[in-house]
């Protein structure tokens, strides 16, 4: 498979890549045990509860074409205008679309007819097992580096999500571009991917089994951060990490050193730049993470806690803006414990961290180190 990292062209059309992960997705893989490797399927958190109960839902058509590498649910959903990237059989989009509720919609978007095929037939069933009277989801065909070419509107999106897709594009600067142009002001794009240890040799790259898998095309973690930048969002906040394990000797032996892991990243539509530190208090009122709100792994939210001024700005200036209220450090509300410490941007760094911790205890990195994130 040619690598083209210097992006797919003009207008966008199916580039070999394209072609390569269309017949990957659609006749190599037919279910999720039929991938030779577990980079799709390594999930980077414990699944809360109440998204259990919504997964359940979820037709076994769908679930069984389920690819994904980490678990696409960010907080304060309701009404929410959502969009997939590479939404596959539709499974996160069908999770999601009882989240919203019918005021919300969802829409995925994937260039692989198979699947969208898969996706489309079980509409009817979703919304008549969820009680909504009309559907709440739609499924578009397109690429995810043309998103407004596929008819998508600019500024349309409160969220945006993709689980192990971004991988897969011969160009992710553009699949970011589009991001940030489809979604509103205060959007957030908050997805799960694959990211390798280092930038990845051609050999890797050229390898179709490897691209296919989610591991020949993964960004250097550190790449991520130069493009999120270059592209206009807010520096990426790292929620959760977990190291992939390869299990197949074969493809081991030719990633050689490379390490990999399934990272879950959340990068906002915000103005950037605030150093100002604030005290900002939760009201506790965001369904699924009333008791405790982890929103990266520096940061689990109870009462009042002292952030960054970057965060200030994303939670006094997106949906969060309700759920929160800021004073300035050492107001009426005295901050609990000490300052932040300098945040952990490394997803390997904090997948080592994670997997020292006791299991049951917070799945973010921060409770074990950062008490200023955590007392309540
Ligand atoms: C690893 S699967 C993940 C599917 C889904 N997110 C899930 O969790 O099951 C990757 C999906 O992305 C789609 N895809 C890959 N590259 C794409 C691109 N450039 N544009 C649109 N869809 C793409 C594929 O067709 C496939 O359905």
């Amino acid at each position: 498979m040619a690598a083209e990292k210097s992006g797919c062209g003009k207008g966008c059309g199916d580039s070999g890549i394209h072609v390569d992960v269309k017949d990957y997705y659609s006749k190599v893989l037919k279910r999720s045990s039929d991938l030779k490797t577990n980079a799709c399927v390594t999930p980077a958190q414990p699944i809360p509860a109440f998204i259990r109960q919504a997964l359940k839902k979820v037709h076994p058509d769908v679930s069984d074409r389920y690819y994904g590498c980490g678990l696409v649910v960010p907080e304060c959903l309701e009404g929410c205008r959502i969009l997939d990237l590479g939404s596959g059989s539709g499974r996160d989009c069908y999770m999601l679309s009882q989240l919203v509720g019918e005021k919300g919609h969802v829409t995925g978007i994937d260039m692989t007819e198979d699947q969208l095929e898969v996706a489309r037939k079980h509409v009817d069933y979703h919304m008549k097992e969820f009680g909504f009277k009309k559907p709440n989801v739609n499924f578009v065909q397109g690429l995810i580096e043309g998103l407004t070419e596929a008819g998508l509107e600019k500024n349309s999106f409160d969220i945006i999500i993709s689980n192990c897709v971004v991988n897969l594009s011969p160009d992710k600067k553009r699949v970011l571009a589009e991001a940030y142009s489809v979604l509103k002001d205060g959007g957030e794009l908050y997805f799960s991917d694959v990211y390798s240890s280092g930038r990845l040799t051609e050999e890797i790259k050229n390898h179709k089994v490897l691209w296919g898998e989610c591991l020949g095309g993964a960004l250097w973690w550190k790449d991520l951060l130069q493009l999120a930048d270059e592209v206009g969002f807010s520096p990426p906040r790292l929620v959760t990490s977990k190291i992939i394990t390869i299990e197949n000797k074969e493809l081991q032996a030719v990633l050689g050193d490379f390490k990999f892991v399934s990272a879950t990243y959340r990068l906002f539509k915000v103005p950037k730049g605030n150093t100002k530190t604030c005290q900002v208090i939760y009201n506790g009122n965001i369904t699924g993470v009333e008791e405790s709100f982890l929103f990266d792994c520096h940061y689990t939210f109870k009462v009042s806690v002292e952030v960054d001024g970057e965060l200030a700005t994303i939670l006094t200036s997106t949906r969060f803006k309700e759920d929160f209220t800021c004073q300035p450090p050492g107001g009426p509300s005295a901050p609990c414990g000490v300052k932040p410490q300098a945040g952990i941007v490394d997803p390997f760094e904090l997948a080592l961290q994670l997997e020292k911790q006791v299991p049951g205890s917070a799945t973010g990195g921060c409770c074990s180190t950062n008490s200023s994130a955590c007392c309540k």
